[in-house]
């Protein structure tokens, strides 16, 4: 096991022990982002940490440092932990206080936690595919928000691993939001769609990256809503995330997609995000 974190300020050895009362421990109250890292290469920091900045906004939580510095210090525990492969987990909770709902002090300080994880590249998900299942989406009405608070996600994930899926993808109502932790998109007669980015869904990383790719291969995308139906009967469902990147979705429940097999638009998209990175290493 990788055994450096970064704690506040400093990189420590990853015995260092939670505070109870850490209100991310105690209420989920926190933000988090997680950081595909690629042949020792963090990939997209500068949109996670604008991210970041956004989610502490919203959640009216004041980081205790300049996202710079922060981007420093895990490129730094990156090269301290000798991370070739995997994610950086970062996470800001609103600080450690006696247990009351409401924030607390002004003079506490919230508490900074990063540590790495070693991960092999999902090649094999990425060209390969796998199935998903369908759940209702039972999360608040601030899904933009990237905080620690998953139960519905957690519960929603194991409903898929118990149905040997890779993913839950959610919907409210008739209508397709995201999945448990990766945005979704469908093609239907060569155009994608995906849920607009509003407060139902999280605007991830990897998806604003496709839209980017997809702009620059000519591919038409649509940020609008489509149902259950409209999934059903796509040609093409992928879903999307830092580190899977892009994974090609061959079944929903029980209904194959397309012709059962990873589209062509989506192993475009696949090849065209894989460059990003081995472009970077060139
Ligand atoms: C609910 C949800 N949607 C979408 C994503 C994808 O976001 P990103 O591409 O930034 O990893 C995640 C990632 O964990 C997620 O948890």
């Amino acid at each position: 096991m990788v055994n450096n974190i970064l704690y506040n300020d400093q990189i420590v050895k990853r015995d260092h022990v939670v505070e109870i009362e850490d209100r991310g421990y105690q209420f989920g109250d926190g933000i988090y982002e997680v950081i595909g890292v690629y042949d020792g290469e963090p990939l997209l920091m500068d949109e996670h940490m604008r991210r970041l900045e956004r989610s502490a906004r919203e959640i009216r939580l004041d980081l205790p440092a300049e996202t710079d510095k922060l981007k420093k210090q895990l490129q730094e525990l990156v090269q301290v932990n000798g991370l070739e492969e995997g994610i950086i987990y970062l996470q800001v909770s609103r600080g450690v206080a006696p247990r009351l709902h409401e924030f607390p002090s002004a003079n506490t300080k919230a508490v900074t936690v990063a540590y790495t994880r070693e991960e092999p590249r999902e090649t094999d998900l990425e060209d390969n595919g796998g199935t998903a299942v369908l759940t209702e989406d039972i999360r608040w009405l601030r899904c933009d928000i990237k905080t620690l608070n998953l139960l519905p996600n957690v519960l929603a994930k194991q409903k898929a691993v118990e149905n040997n899926a890779i993913e839950a993808i959610l919907h409210r109502g008739d209508t397709v939001t995201e999945a448990s932790a990766s945005n979704v998109f469908i093609v239907k007669d060569g155009k994608l769609y995906t849920h607009p980015a509003d407060n139902y869904i999280l605007n991830g990383i990897t998806r604003q990256k496709i839209l980017q790719l997809c702009d620059e291969l000519g591919l038409k995308v649509y940020e609008e809503t489509y149902t259950v139906d409209d999934l059903l009967n796509a040609d093409e469902v992928f879903i999307s995330a830092t580190k899977t990147d892009i994974a090609p979705i061959l079944k929903v429940d029980d209904k194959t997609i397309g012709n059962g097999m990873p589209g062509d638009v989506t192993k475009q998209l696949v090849r065209a995000f894989r460059s990003l990175y081995e472009k970077k290493k060139a």
